[in-house]
């Protein structure tokens, strides 16, 4: 599995060559704790396409350390694309990894072919108890996020593997995420967003509910919108076939 210095950091991307004719990249960006496991094969092997799932620094396989604000995310993902010299993508983010998107595409309009935001918002505050319990009692405040994080229909298994997975990211670099959440506000920015967007939420999204996906669709020029029947937080993993059909027909659209 590949790895790339990126500003200096030793950073780990899975990599899926679908396109041999190079011509339709998809960076995959994680959310809060997460790596390149939150996304499922379906959506990490995607057909038709070249697809970069990276570990953000700190983050999974990847070295380096943490960031506290999405534009210093924002930065990061440029300087990835930099590194693999990829002079456009289609950039799918999730939660945390969708306000970096939402960043990148207001600072580098230039270097998207797409943008694919995936149970996240324009504006993303953070409930108290996690920020500050995070801090004083990591595991109870993990216990606290998956307890939102699944729809009623995730399998227990997958909401045991999701709770392992957080555990361990360390306690600094997961509250550095939220913290970079809670901060990160575009509400007002999104209709300066010229690229074709595709927005999908899940109906059972406790943390990024509904709404907060409609106004990304209502607000994003030309932005379409898939709801996912049931499906959380992580509606990515909860819904696999489903987010990797609309996933798949979106990049059809746009190359
Ligand atoms: N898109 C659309 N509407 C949004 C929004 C978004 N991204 N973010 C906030 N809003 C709306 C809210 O629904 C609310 O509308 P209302 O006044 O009609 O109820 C309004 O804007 C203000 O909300 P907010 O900025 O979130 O402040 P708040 O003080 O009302 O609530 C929290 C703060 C933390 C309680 C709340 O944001 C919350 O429950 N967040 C979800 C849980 C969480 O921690 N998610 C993690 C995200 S990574």
């Amino acid at each position: 599995m590949p790895y790339v210095t990126v500003a200096g950091e030793r950073t780990f991307y899975a990599l899926y060559q679908g396109d041999l004719r190079g011509k339709r990249h998809l960076v995959l960006v994680h959310g809060a704790g997460g790596s390149h496991l939150d996304w499922p094969a379906p959506l990490r092997r995607l057909g038709g396409a070249n697809v970069y799932a990276l570990d953000l620094p700190g983050h999974g396989c990847s070295e380096g350390a943490g960031r506290s604000s999405i534009a210093a995310y924002r930065d990061f993902l440029l300087a990835f694309l930099d590194a693999l010299g990829l002079e456009k993508a289609i950039v799918v983010g999730h939660s945390m990894g969708g306000a970096v998107a939402l960043d990148f595409a207001l600072h580098y309009m230039d270097r998207l072919a797409g943008l694919i935001l995936v149970g996240t918002g324009a504006r993303l505050r953070v409930l108290p108890a996690i920020l500050t319990g995070l801090l004083t009692d990591f595991e109870a405040t993990v216990d606290l996020i998956v307890s939102y994080a699944f729809g009623p229909s995730a399998s227990e298994q997958l909401k045991r593997l999701g709770h392992q997975r957080l555990l361990q990211t360390p306690p600094q670099v997961l509250h550095g995420d939220y913290a970079a959440c809670d901060t990160f506000d575009v509400m007002e920015r999104l209709g300066e967003i010229r690229c074709p967007t595709l927005v999908i939420g899940g109906t059972a999204d406790m943390l990024t509910p509904p709404k907060y996906s409609a106004y990304l669709r209502d607000h994003i020029p030309g932005a379409e919108l898939v709801l996912v029947d049931g499906a959380g937080h992580m509606a990515m993993l909860e819904k696999p076939e489903v987010v990797a059909k609309a996933v798949s027909e979106f990049i059809a659209s746009v190359i």
